[in-house]
């Protein structure tokens, strides 16, 4: 039985994904920092949050292929989840920001999404007494533009979401079904694991799409999604490259890809198969991966919830 034990952890500590766990102590930073992604006094009408986006009931990510922004825009891509995000390098799906700070710097000096500037939000938040007196106990500056942008980022951070899978991984063998653990074995097996990968299962690499079979774009498609990375280098090797998603929470986000395309599991994982693999799977693993994904969701600790 020992042994067993014993044998089991090694394996599990050689698995080529690894679980997340809670923060091990929510701090007045984290929730000054929830306070904000919750406030709708961070956008010009005084009526969009973060979380006008990114939904805590859908993953953290919003139900539609694209998100409506301030400038009466779509997005160009389909809003990825701010759960989880501890280790995506780099962010976006072209890759484009290197860090957790810039994502807030490009989306306040775009005035895109939010339509408020650096200026208005400082003004905004100094007139209020609560945010004061709460910036002023945690940053020797008061509140700045970057005082505000590490607490987002801090609260963020926080936001993990140990699910099923991450107790089996640590050794609990009835936390999943068979299903799921069949599942992971074919997800393994197949290859799916070469690109989504670590403690994120992917959110670390950047791949083209359709790096096997080619997959088909518009080419007059006026958001220039499909073109991926290159939007960013101007590089014909980046065309259709994208950042791997994360597939934590995978099962609570759908649409699926950086436009929002594909709205089941199952076609995304035939998709991935034909394109990233080469090859056809049959419909029972296909079902069995969806269990191995489903079992990957899980919710932020409770007191950083809305
Ligand atoms: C109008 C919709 C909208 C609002 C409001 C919004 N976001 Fe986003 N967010 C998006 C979209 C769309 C993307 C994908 C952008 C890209 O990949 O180029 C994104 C990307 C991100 C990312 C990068 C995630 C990753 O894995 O690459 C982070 C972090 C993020 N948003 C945080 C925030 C925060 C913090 C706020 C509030 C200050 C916010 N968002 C407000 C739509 C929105
Ligand atoms: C060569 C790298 C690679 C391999 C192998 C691969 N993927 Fe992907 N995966 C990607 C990329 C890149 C995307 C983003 C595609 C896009 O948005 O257009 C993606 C997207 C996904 C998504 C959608 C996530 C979302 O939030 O939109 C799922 C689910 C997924 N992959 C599962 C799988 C499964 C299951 C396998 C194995 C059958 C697999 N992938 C194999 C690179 C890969």
């Amino acid at each position: 039985m020992l042994l067993q034990l014993l044998l089991a952890g090694i394996s599990h500590a050689r698995e080529p994904v690894s679980a997340v766990q809670y923060p091990a102590k929510i701090t007045p930073e984290m929730l000054l920092g929830k306070k904000l992604f919750f406030d709708p006094l961070l956008s010009e009408d005084r009526q969009t949050n973060c979380a006008s986006c990114h939904l805590f009931s859908h993953g953290g990510s919003y139900p539609q292929a694209k998100t409506p922004m301030h400038n009466g825009r779509k997005s160009r891509y389909n809003s990825p989840s701010v759960f989880n995000l501890s280790q995506n390098y780099p962010l976006g799906w072209e890759g484009q920001l290197t860090s957790m700070q810039a994502q807030m710097h490009s989306l306040v000096n775009k005035q895109a999404k939010m339509g408020l500037s650096w200026d208005n939000i400082e003004n905004r938040l100094r007139q209020q007494a609560d945010y004061n007196s709460r910036f002023t106990r945690l940053y020797p500056e008061g509140i700045t533009r970057k005082s505000i942008t590490q607490a987002l980022v801090t609260y963020q951070l926080a936001l993990t979401t140990p699910s099923p899978f991450d107790a089996y991984l640590q050794g609990d063998e009835s936390a999943i079904s068979e299903d799921a653990i069949l599942g992971y074995e074919l997800f393994k097996r197949y290859g799916c694991v070469s690109c989504h990968q670590g403690q994120k299962i992917g959110g670390n690499l950047l791949q083209k799409i359709g790096v096997i079979e080619p997959y088909a774009y518009d080419p007059d498609d006026s958001s220039q999604a499909s073109l991926g990375r290159y939007n960013t280098t101007e590089n014909e090797a980046d065309i259709q490259v994208f950042r791997v998603p994360s597939l934590r929470n995978v099962a609570q986000t759908p649409p699926y890809f950086h436009d929002g395309s594909v709205s089941t599991l199952e076609d995304v994982i035939r998709l991935m198969a034909r394109h990233q693999l080469g090859r056809e799977i049959p419909v029972t693993d296909v079902t069995l991966i969806v269990a191995f994904l489903e079992s990957l969701s899980g919710s932020p600790h409770p007191t950083l919830m809305p």
